[in-house]
């Protein structure tokens, strides 16, 4: 005998996004700040002053990639439970792309799922991670590979945080900029060669530009079944970088940036990029000071860590590679001799071959 299930999905999980000062946050009910002890000391004052709730709680975890595990990840759900939190209450993702992915991830887990809001503080966040709702945490075999889809209620989105970044991770947020105005807009490109974001209004821009143009991806796409896969490029390689680097060595924007750079060779070595494209790119990064290349010390190694990523098959590997700036191709069918040809050009100090 076959029963069915009829599940009559009503729930829409739309949510703002506000750009600007940050706005009062008013909740019926607990609400737990999920932050790490620098933003805290730079920021919770300021969070503290908007937000009006009925109880609130501090959770702070240490800073860092190499603390997004699942030891993390009990520690947060062991202090929401020694709070009483329930399932009306709130989690505040507040800081960067490691406090917002684990606090998204936690708040999924927590009674099998609780709202939670992002105000991201760093640059990439702002850009990237806190949209989307994509969750989760790294384990020994790669980045990201536990998660789950989780959409935050708002996402609240304050330049004014970015006053006290340190350059470093002003860089790494510029990448992820780049990444969508490579994969998706070249106007959006253009107008970033010509502007310097460092300057007057434009950094507001770019965030405004770069965050619509995630949110149309994700309207389009929400659990990367296609499109949304996009938005990984870069990061194919730049995953493998920062686990052979054990999150140690650079911030995820830097190895993205570098990711980009070997992502453009295969796809000028594959003949979809023009050269003097792939050249605009790296010029681009290099404005903001990002590493763009990495020494590969083992070519095999490398290829075989690639099959770990999410986006591949068991036995094939997705590249997101540009036909061009602005425009796009998802593929799994490059060669694995292609593929080797133009890792091993990274094998050599200042690798690539542009
Ligand atoms: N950061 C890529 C994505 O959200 O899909």
């Amino acid at each position: 005998m076959t029963l069915n299930i009829t599940l009559n999905r009503t729930i829409d999980d739309s949510y703002p996004i506000h750009i600007g000062p940050l706005s009062l946050i008013e909740f019926n009910g607990k609400v737990a700040i999920l932050t790490n002890p620098k933003i805290a000391g730079l920021h919770l004052q300021t969070l503290l002053g908007q937000l009006r709730a009925k109880e609130v709680y501090i959770i702070t975890i240490p800073d860092g990639e190499q603390y997004k595990n699942w030891e993390s990840i009990e520690f947060i759900l062991d202090r929401m439970f020694d709070h009483r939190l329930n399932r009306k209450s709130l989690l505040i993702a507040f800081g960067g792309g490691v406090i917002g992915d684990m606090g998204g991830f936690a708040s999924s887990l927590y009674n099998r799922g609780i709202d939670f809001i992002q105000i991201p503080t760093t640059l990439l966040s702002q850009v990237d991670a806190s949209v989307g709702g994509k969750t989760g945490i790294n384990n020994k075999y790669g980045k990201n590979l536990i998660g789950a889809f989780h959409q935050p209620r708002a996402v609240h989105i304050d330049p004014s945080f970015l006053s006290t970044l340190p350059s470093r991770e002003f860089g790494a947020g510029v990448a992820e900029i780049v990444k969508m105005a490579v994969t998706f807009n070249r106007d959006f490109f253009e107008w970033l060669e010509n502007n310097n974001l460092q300057h007057g209004d434009n950094l507001i821009t770019a965030i405004t530009k770069a965050v619509e143009t995630k949110a149309r991806v994700v309207e389009e796409d929400e659990k990367e079944q296609g499109l949304r896969a996009a938005l990984n490029y870069g990061h194919t390689f730049g995953h493998v970088i920062e686990n052979e680097t054990k999150y140690e060595t650079y911030l995820h924007g830097e190895c993205v940036a570098i990711g980009m750079v070997m992502a453009n060779e295969l796809a000028v070595v594959s003949g979809l990029m023009n050269s003097d494209e792939a050249m605009r790119v790296k010029n681009l990064l290099a404005k903001y000071d990002l590493p763009l290349s990495y020494t590969i010390v083992d070519v095999e190694k490398f290829y075989q860590a690639f099959f770990l990523d999410k986006k591949s098959a068991d036995s094939a590997i997705t590249f997101i590679l540009p036909r061009g700036i602005g425009d796009v191709e998802i593929t799994d069918s490059i060669e694995p001799a292609i593929v080797k040809k133009v890792l091993s050009t990274f094998s050599a100090i200042d690798g690539g071959l542009f």
